[in-house]
């Protein structure tokens, strides 16, 4: 299983976003936290800045939504280029819809569940996703503490990932650190969002440090 690090820019200088970019391209892609202020209380970046930010970014998009009218929104996220696009189950009136649109826009699919919402509904449509997003904390802001809650759930993914064969992707975001990953990875997380644990000191170490810490946890 690989694991792949996704360090959140939400943490970052949002007046020197290009340079940010540049100090994680050690990670596999780069999180890009989208916003609305009405399916979450608080207000980031939209559709121009993500469309900037694909233009210059050294490594992959992994745009998260939390945007309402996921239907609508979802796909032109997609026609950015970015590599990956998250909307959240709870946002979606036809999540399978929205996930087709957004793969024939030339993006990976990915749906997220809030760690009240359970996961079952997803996993009877398992085909229609490239990844899973599951919160370990209430989606919003950075910097609040993981939820070790939501392992069973992540658990159930696993286990229904694997019986199924296909290549889904399971994402934990939300209080993960050195401390957090053993417990994600064991559980069964192979894909990991991490802001303020990276942003926090020097990036390039701290992604290095999570790698460290979710090759010991699967040893
Ligand atoms: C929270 C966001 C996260 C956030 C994670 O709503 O979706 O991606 O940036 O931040 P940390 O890693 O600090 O919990
Ligand atoms: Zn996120």
């Amino acid at each position: 299983m690989t694991i792949r690090i996704s360090p959140s820019i939400l943490s970052a200088d949002f007046a020197n976003l290009e340079r940010e970019l540049h100090r994680i391209e050690s990670a596999d892609m780069v999180h890009v936290d989208v916003m609305d202020n009405h399916f979450v209380p608080n207000l980031t970046l939209g559709l121009p800045i993500v469309q900037r930010l694909q233009e210059v970014s050294p490594v992959p998009l992994d745009v998260h939504l939390m945007i309402t009218d996921a239907d609508t929104q979802a796909p032109k996220y997609a026609e950015t280029g970015a590599s990956s696009v998250t909307f959240h189950f709870e946002a979606a009136d036809d999540p399978v819809a929205t996930a087709a649109a957004i793969r024939s826009n030339g993006a990976r699919a990915a749906v997220a569940v809030k760690p009240g919402t359970p996961v079952t509904q997803v996993l009877h449509h398992l085909d229609a996703y490239d990844m899973i997003l599951l919160m370990t904390v209430e989606p919003g802001f950075g910097g609040q503490s993981f939820m070790p809650s939501v392992m069973p759930k992540l658990a159930d993914a696993r286990a229904a990932v694997d019986a199924s064969g296909l290549d889904v992707w399971l994402e934990v975001d939300g209080g993960i650190a050195v401390d957090t990953v053993p417990e994600a990875v064991r559980s069964g997380a192979d894909t990991l969002v991490a802001g303020s644990a990276v942003y926090s000191g020097d990036p390039a170490e701290r992604i290095a440090d999570l790698r460290e810490a979710a090759a010991a946890a699967r040893a």
